[in-house]
């Protein structure tokens, strides 16, 4: 194993640490924090608030890794011969759900920053307000999340087979 293919494994490897991090924090956050925030939030507990902030610091961390790692990763792929086309277009598209997913996070880092009531006003909020949090919320994060894991799986199946057919 050459020092190159040594540095990609750890590249791979430091990725995936961070999108399943990203993944699992959101199942956390979705089915065990958030229906307790709800409570505390009424209660006027700032605990759950410093905890929300804390997840939101790393999740900060897993995008920056994910960025870079995910740049390095791209362009070893693309630059392989043995690269095809379709692989082109699966990577394309799970960029583009990915792109989705830091955008999301950065309108949430956003609405905490302005006012660190967005959960509040969606319990409150009116169809437009549950609408807007729906296409913006940590739930869409989870579905976009686990179709770039899928792709991601697609994206290593069609590396495999290219290298096999080369
Ligand atoms: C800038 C954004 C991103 C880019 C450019 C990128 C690029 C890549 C590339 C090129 C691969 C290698 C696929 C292969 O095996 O041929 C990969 C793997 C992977 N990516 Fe991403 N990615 C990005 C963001 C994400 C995000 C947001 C997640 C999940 C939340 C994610 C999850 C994964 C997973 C689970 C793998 C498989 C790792 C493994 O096989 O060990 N990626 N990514």
């Amino acid at each position: 194993m050459t020092i190159n293919e040594l540095f990609m494994i750890t590249v791979q490897w430091t990725h995936a640490i961070a999108a399943t991090t990203w993944l699992g924090g959101s199942i956390f956050y979705i089915f065990v924090f958030k229906p307790q925030q709800k409570k505390f939030l009424a209660s006027g507990n700032p605990l759950l608030t410093a905890l929300a902030e804390q997840f939101r610091s790393i999740i900060g961390t897993c995008i920056v890794i994910l960025i870079a790692s995910g740049t390095l990763l791209l362009f070893d792929r693309i630059t392989d011969p043995s690269t095809t086309p379709t692989y082109i277009a699966v990577l394309a598209t799970k960029i583009g759900l990915a792109t989705w997913m830091f955008t999301i996070a950065r309108r949430r880092w956003k609405s905490a920053r302005n006012s660190d009531a967005q959960d509040r006003n969606m319990v409150k909020g009116n169809v437009i307000t549950k609408l807007y949090g729906m296409s913006t919320g940590i739930n869409l994060t989870l579905i976009l999340g686990i179709l770039i894991f899928f792709l991601s799986d697609i994206l290593n199946a069609l590396f495999i087979q290219g290298l096999s057919e080369k």
